[in-house]
């Protein structure tokens, strides 16, 4: 009795204390929205469209910055810029990443101006991209980047990684990241693919909100927190062509059922921004879509936060597309088609434009006051009014040892073991070994585009305290038994003929192949299958008869069926990021046990790339999915078995949710996390439904020996489809579960 009253005391404490956080919020709102509409009042038209225009800080610059020179700013463009134009924000490098002491000096200097010299005193928001950590600012936290976040199947680590990043970007003074990405990574040749987080839109939609619970946290005015933004809205990573900022077609259907999903996951977490597809969908460019940016986003989606252009885009609806007959019309098509803010960003054209057009009564004023409202909401979320300076004591946990071993772990997780004959891994350590092949000593294959610079490529500019693969391994086994030769580079042969001689006197060849880094349009290729250069060394090294590890770094899935089955063992390590070097020694020495599975498929043919969820139709009458590896697969130094899959009903009514379980056992002799991955079909439905889709997954640990039971709850959501009226519908019938091997079947009653 005693323990019931302390209980229902402490249910009654924890009830008020989650009304009156939300009596906070509700109040916090009402008074942002009180302090918007007075602050719009007093504002002139120009100060309006100023706020609405976002400027590169190479506008502003004196000095560029390179790998020998430092970026240094000019006052008096600073000033021309927020006193003259007004500029509501600013963003970017010019051209490589800063110190947090420098961007200090840079931050303070543009608020100073901002609150000091200009007549409503509102600060700049400076913007982003922060795409694996705060790979701006020299010495950063670098994590894997997302495709390899996605693989862990750890959705804690994305927090943790949003978590790191909002600290470290806010301790270089900024409150805005341009991140997450959540375009579906379904084209397996775009060069952005990796910073997708794969081809799974429930994987996406789960990885997108942990990153922003772990980066906003509950309130982003937080000392340490940072206003996420949503990208690229959408539609962007589906370009029939493979090449960057190439049209995409994509049904209503589709849209409302692949691509949107993560968006609108993201925006009921608490994303305030959104940036805008760069390029086109049927035929519309995204930064003229008014379906797109305001029938969906704000009709449908509820969204009340500000939508950013992409770099340059409305200007090219008049180049580039050709939608629009002259600048000032690609302006107003922009602004009433829904985007808020321009990143225009290297001049003042948009905002002397909008200027005629709103005097001209072509815009609007209206529609002016709903852009700027929305901005100045997002700069009081934040807290700027209030300080908008940089915080001098988040320096001391800038870049912290803490945070470098979660980094240590995201990149271990997120590394896929995809063949392993004869147990060859883990490697002894006293073995002999050859260490070949383009990516085997450089940290920038590791960490790809976003990476100290936007191409990520400035070997000389990464740090020289992380080691790259070859190096890890010298450190961890007698650097004597490690030999070195180059063997090719990404696309020609160096001296094969030396690493093959090399072979003779070594027990195992780990051959590092792959992709330099690469960023946007840079990265575009007309062939997904791996430089002719880099087979040839792996064929000629397989032909030795020595055991041969192939380690894939590369951000998309290069095909390479010719040499799979000469390999003993495959690490699929895409991009790992800064630690990468040190985690894939781990992994292939045994310090690490893999547990990561894959976020993609992986091709085995080129012009086959089939996703996991393939319909019926794409493995029936003589067609098959055969890929080299599916979405989901990987393999650990341990064996897991799993059984008593169990569903706590038979059949369930609309509305009901249904309780999974499912025993996995760890029946190896290794310590090991396992992800288990539920998946859903719908036997019989009125659209044709896909094979199987993932619908939740759970990362446990296990000892040897030890078994843990695991439950998944699946509700209405997790039964739904875009039915043929293009409406999200659930229908009556039969749904089949698979967990690991096992599988199950329930029936959703009429
Ligand atoms: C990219 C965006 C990025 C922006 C600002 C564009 O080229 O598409 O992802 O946020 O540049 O750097």
């Amino acid at each position: 009795m005693k323990s019931f009253v302390y209980l229902a005391v402490l249910l009654v404490l924890f009830l008020s204390s989650v009304s009156t956080s939300k009596e906070k919020q509700i109040k916090k709102e009402e008074t942002i929205e009180k302090r918007v509409k007075n602050l719009l009042s007093k504002m002139t038209l120009e100060e309006k469209i100023g706020q609405m225009t976002q400027v590169t800080i190479e506008t502003m610059a004196k000095q560029h910055g390179t790998a020998t020179q430092h970026f240094e700013y000019d006052i008096n463009k600073m000033k021309d810029a927020i006193v003259k134009y007004h500029v509501g924000s600013i963003l970017n490098v010019y051209d490589v990443a800063l110190s947090v002491d420098y961007w200090h000096k840079l931050i303070t200097q543009i608020q100073d101006i901002a609150t000091k010299e200009t007549r409503l005193k509102i600060p700049i928001l400076y913007g982003i991209d922060a795409i694996h950590g705060a790979n701006y600012t020299t010495g950063a936290t670098l994590f894997p980047q997302a495709i390899n976040m996605a693989a862990t199947f750890n959705s804690d680590l994305v927090k943790k990684e949003g978590e790191i990043t909002a600290l470290e970007v806010r301790a270089s003074g900024i409150p805005w990241n341009f991140y997450p990405v959540l375009d579906l990574g379904r084209q397996q040749l775009w060069p952005r693919l990796w910073e997708t987080y794969g081809e799974d839109v429930y994987l996406d939609s789960k990885m997108g909100e942990s990153y922003i619970e772990g980066a906003q946290g509950d309130d982003i005015s937080d000392k340490d927190k940072v206003a996420v933004c949503l990208k690229h809205y959408v539609g962007y990573s589906f370009p029939i062509s493979g090449k960057d900022r190439t049209p995409a077609w994509i049904s209503e259907r589709m849209m409302q059922e692949y691509f949107l999903p993560p968006f609108e996951k993201a925006i009921e977490a608490g994303a305030q921004t959104v940036m805008v597809n760069s390029s086109e969908v049927n035929g519309i460019p995204g930064h003229s879509n008014y379906h797109l940016l305001t029938e969906v986003l704000r009709g449908q989606m509820k969204f009340k936060g500000l939508v950013v252009s992409d770099w340059q885009d409305i200007e090219r609806l008049y180049t580039r597309d050709k939608v629009a007959d002259s600048p000032e019309e690609a302006v107003r098509m922009a602004v009433m088609a829904g985007v808020d803010m321009s990143m225009v960003p290297l001049d003042f054209s948009f905002y002397n434009y909008l200027l005629k057009l709103v005097k001209e009564g072509k815009v609007p004023e209206s529609r002016i006051d709903e852009s700027v409202s929305r901005i100045l909401r997002v700069k009081m979320m934040l807290g700027l009014f209030e300080n908008p300076y940089p915080d001098e004591n988040l320096k001391s946990q800038f870049a912290s040892k803490q945070s470098d071993k979660i980094n240590l772990q995201a990149s271990e997780e997120s590394i896929v073991l995809a063949k392993n004959d004869g147990n060859i891994l883990p490697l002894s350590k006293n073995a002999k070994i050859l260490v070949t092949g383009p990516t085997a000593n450089m940290l920038s294959v590791l960490n790809s585009g976003w990476t100290i610079t936007w191409q990520g490529n400035e070997e000389s500019l990464y740090p020289k305290d992380k080691p790259t693969v070859l190096k890890a391994i010298q450190e961890k086994i007698n650097s004597a038994n490690v030999k070195y030769v180059e063997g090719t580079s990404f696309d020609s042969e160096i001296n094969i003929e030396e690493a093959v001689k090399a072979a003779k006197d070594v027990d195992d060849i780990i051959v590092c192949l792959g992709e330099h880094a690469y960023c946007e349009t840079p990265g575009n290729i007309n062939d997904l299958t791996l430089d002719a250069a880099q087979l040839k060394l792996a064929h000629a090294l397989i032909k030795t008869g020595k055991p041969v590890i192939l380690v894939m770094i590369e951000g998309r899935p290069r095909v390479i069926n010719s040499i799979v089955d000469g390999a003993k063992g495959i690490l699929l390590a895409f991009l790992p990021g800064m630690n990468g070097g040190e985690a894939i020694s781990n992994i292939l020495f045994g310090d690490a046990n893999p547990s990561a599975r894959l976020s993609v498929t992986y091709p085995k043919f080129p012009d086959d790339l089939v996703h996991y969820d393939y319909k019926p139709i794409e493995a029936a009458e003589g067609n098959q999915f055969d890929p080299q590896w599916p979405f989901g697969y990987g393999l650990s130094y341990t064996t897991f078995n799993y059984s008593n899959l169990k569903l706590d009903k038979n059949e369930i009514k609309k509305g009901e949710k249904i309780k999974i379980s499912v025993d996995v056992k760890n029946t190896g002799n290794r310590k090991s996390k396992d992800a288990v991955l539920l998946y859903l079909n719908d036997e019989y439905a009125s659209v044709s439904r896909p094979v199987k889709q993932l619908k939740r997954f759970s990362k446990i640990e296990l000892n040897p020996g030890e078994t843990k039971t695991v439950e998944f709850t699946l509700d209405d959501y997790d039964l739904s489809f875009i039915g043929r009226q293009d409406k999200r519908i659930v229908e009556p019938g039969k749904f089949k579960v698979f967990v690991g091997d096992l599988s199950s079947e329930f029936t959703l009653l009429k």
